[in-house]
């Protein structure tokens, strides 16, 4: 049985920071309110001379570094993304750009939970034997859809990638369990209006549509309590494993509120629960690489430990997975399937 390790882990964010007390000043909110309702205190958000791509490449370099190979080694690229800097092309071959290789490039579209469905994605090509080596990145700017005299949405988000190098092996590591969904019928509830084709700018009705992310805030809610619960659970019970298997709670930083609801419905105690939403809000696809690095550098990350990575947003679509931490069995040896000159990674992980 094939496996798929995560052997290198990276984030980034922009620099510059925006606080509560910045948007007090722009739309009719407070610091209290914020931080009562959604416990976020202060965000990263993109400047000029930020991007998808620029964020996304940042992260990718420190995932590949860690795992000691370069870019010519990876077989794949999956970006999980909802703002991609352009359609054409798609931002994996963006960021492929700037890292170099030949290897396979695209992108997958699941908002908020996309880190997870691309980390579904890539473990699916190792388990197969078809690629031993995928780079798999969620990142974001949604505050570039976001309408900034909206107070209802403008507090919640802010700006970030993540990544991780996928590498195979014959022990149970990485992903040993998925659960994917979706509720289409819920795609008014979260969304971003006329970006695409769907809508060409060149149709002249474009104005009327307030190309912002639009959020029915309440119903959001209520779904996210609930699936975020249902699918960290089944994901667990699929694994084989019951929540005092588990080391790490990693969920979707979307709300402290949403996150603490699941917990309780979990009977998982505070410590066993990652949330940095306050310092960074809501980085989408981003969330959860994010949260893993910061979770790893706290140490509290041991070889075997099993962690829940659970998301949901836009769709309406969630994610869900177990993963074990450490990388027992990867193969240095193994020649990429793309490795245009032949490359040979170094023995010994
Ligand atoms: N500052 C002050 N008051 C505000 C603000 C604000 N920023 N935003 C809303 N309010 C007001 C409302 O207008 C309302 O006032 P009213 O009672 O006079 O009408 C009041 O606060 C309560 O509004 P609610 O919407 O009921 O507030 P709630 O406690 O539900 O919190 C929130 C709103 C934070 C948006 C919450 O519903 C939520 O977190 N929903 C989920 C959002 C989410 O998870 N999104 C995920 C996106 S993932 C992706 O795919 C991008």
């Amino acid at each position: 049985m094939r496996y798929a390790a995560i052997t290198g882990w990276g984030m980034a964010v922009p620099e510059r920071v925006m606080t509560n007390a910045e948007l007090e000043r722009m739309v009719d909110t407070s610091d209290e309110w914020i931080v009562s309702r959604t416990g976020i205190k202060e965000r990263h958000v993109v400047g000029p001379g930020d991007s998808t791509t620029s964020l996304s490449v940042a992260a990718a370099r420190q995932a590949l570094e860690r795992a000691g190979l370069k870019a010519t080694d990876i077989d794949l690229i999956i970006v999980g993304t909802c703002t991609p800097d352009q359609f054409l092309v798609s931002q994996a071959c963006l960021v492929q750009a700037e890292l170099g290789g030949n290897a396979g490039a695209f992108d997958l579209g699941a908002a908020c939970s996309g880190f997870v469905y691309a980390l579904a994605t890539g473990n699916q090509f190792i388990q197969s034997g078809l690629y031993n080596r995928v780079l798999v990145i969620g990142a974001d700017t949604l505050t570039r859809f976001v309408d900034y005299t909206d107070r209802t949405t403008c507090v919640l988000f802010g700006d970030g990638a993540g990544a991780v190098v996928l590498e195979a092996t014959e022990e149970p590591r990485g992903l040993l369990s998925t659960v994917l969904g979706a509720d289409g019928a819920g795609n008014k509830h979260l969304y971003i209006p006329g970006w695409g084709a769907f809508v060409p700018e060149s149709a002249g009705i474009f104005p009327e549509y307030r190309p912002y992310l639009q959020m029915n805030g309440n119903e959001v809610f209520r779904f996210a309590v609930r699936v975020m619960g249902d699918a960290a659970a089944e994901a667990v019970e699929k694994a084989g494993l019951d929540f005092s298997d588990i080391g790490m709670l990693i969920p979707h930083q979307a709300n402290a509120r949403i996150i603490e609801a699941a917990a309780r419905r979990l009977d998982l105690p505070k410590d066993k629960v990652w949330i940095n939403l306050d310092r960074f809000g809501n980085t989408s696809a981003a969330t959860i690489p994010i949260a893993l690095c910061e979770v790893e550098a706290s140490g509290k990350l041991t070889e075997g430990e099993n962690l829940v990575f659970v998301a949901f947003g836009g769709g309406l679509a969630w994610a869900a997975g177990v993963v074990r931490w450490g990388t027992a069995g990867v193969q240095r040896k193994i020649t990429s399937t793309h490795a245009s000159n032949g490359h040979v990674a170094a023995a010994g992980a």
